[in-house]
């Protein structure tokens, strides 16, 4: 079972606002995107070494879009194949601690599950519980033997901004469900940029998803799932939010802020969007 410790969550600046977007704001939108501003980190391309894996990654379900070549390990090869194989797709952004997609890749051995979360801290922590709860192997296991542990593990981690990743990496049509769960609400207006939700987000997400695949979000800030509300059901893609649609995604563990958010009897806010 996953164990709760403590946490140092607090509530937060709660007074998000936002507006209907203008002609003007969202061509800004559009133009950020295509320089991409607002990556956390930074565009990776610059980066020294882009094309290597860190060596804590080598040979576990790790992987940087940009490393996906690099022959010491045999992440890339693997996840390559596992992309290329009809198992349904679900991926999640911004897992901090993993508490959700772990119990869900676990209750789901069937399916495919990719997780992007921008803090390494928190991937390589997650690494660790999925080497912990999902991967069983000798002490010194040979190529072979990695190979096959790789291609039967369910659950991948990368801390890539998922915004870098998602276009270069993922087929079009190719993923059943998108989870967004609490993400940072970026308030200020000068960190806007940073905020997942905008007009480009919502277009990568309708080109990911395929035709009745699902995107879950949930925030405890009312005012940002209004705002994402508002993106997407502007979308032709999607259909309006229908709560209906939770009983896809079944029984499933709350993040780490959800539970937080449960200990403190704060409330919740979920809303589910089909892909048309
Ligand atoms: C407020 S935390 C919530 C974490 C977790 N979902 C939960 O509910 O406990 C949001 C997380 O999203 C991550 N994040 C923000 N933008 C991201 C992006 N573009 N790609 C991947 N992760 C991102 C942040 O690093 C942060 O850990």
């Amino acid at each position: 079972m996953i164990s709760y410790t403590p946490t140092s969550f607090s509530q937060g600046r709660m007074d998000f606002t936002w507006e209907e977007l203008s002609e003007e704001e969202r061509a800004r939108a559009y133009a950020d995107w295509e320089a991409g501003k607002g990556l956390i980190g930074g565009d990776p391309r610059k980066r020294p070494n882009a094309h290597l894996l860190p060596a804590w990654g080598l040979n576990l379900p790790f992987f940087r879009t940009l490393a996906l070549d690099d022959a010491r390990g045999a992440n890339g090869a693997a996840l390559r194949d596992l992309l290329a194989s009809d198992r349904p797709l679900e991926i999640e952004i911004g897992f901090g601690r993993g508490d959700f997609l772990l119990d869900r890749a676990r209750r789901h051995p069937d399916r495919l599950f990719l997780g992007y979360e921008t803090k390494t801290k928190a991937t390589r922590l997650m690494l660790a519980r999925i080497q912990r709860y999902l991967l069983t192997h000798n002490s010194a296991p040979d190529r072979t033997e990695i190979d096959a542990l790789l291609r039967s593990c369910n659950l991948w981690v990368s801390d890539d901004d998922a915004r870098f990743s998602l276009p270069r990496l993922i087929d079009d049509g190719r993923v059943e469900m998108i989870h967004v769960l609490f993400p940072d609400p970026w308030w200020k207006r000068e960190h806007k940029v940073k905020r997942l939700f905008s007009p480009p987000f919502v277009d990568l997400l309708a080109a990911k998803l395929r035709p009745g695949g699902l995107l879950h979000f949930k925030s405890d800030v009312h005012e940002y799932g209004e705002l994402v509300r508002y993106l997407v059901e502007g979308h032709p893609a999607f259909t309006p939010h229908d709560p209906n649609l939770a009983a896809r995604i079944g029984e499933a563990a709350p993040t780490h802020r959800e539970y937080w958010c449960q200990l403190h009897d704060k409330p919740v806010w979920a809303y589910y969007f089909m892909r048309k």
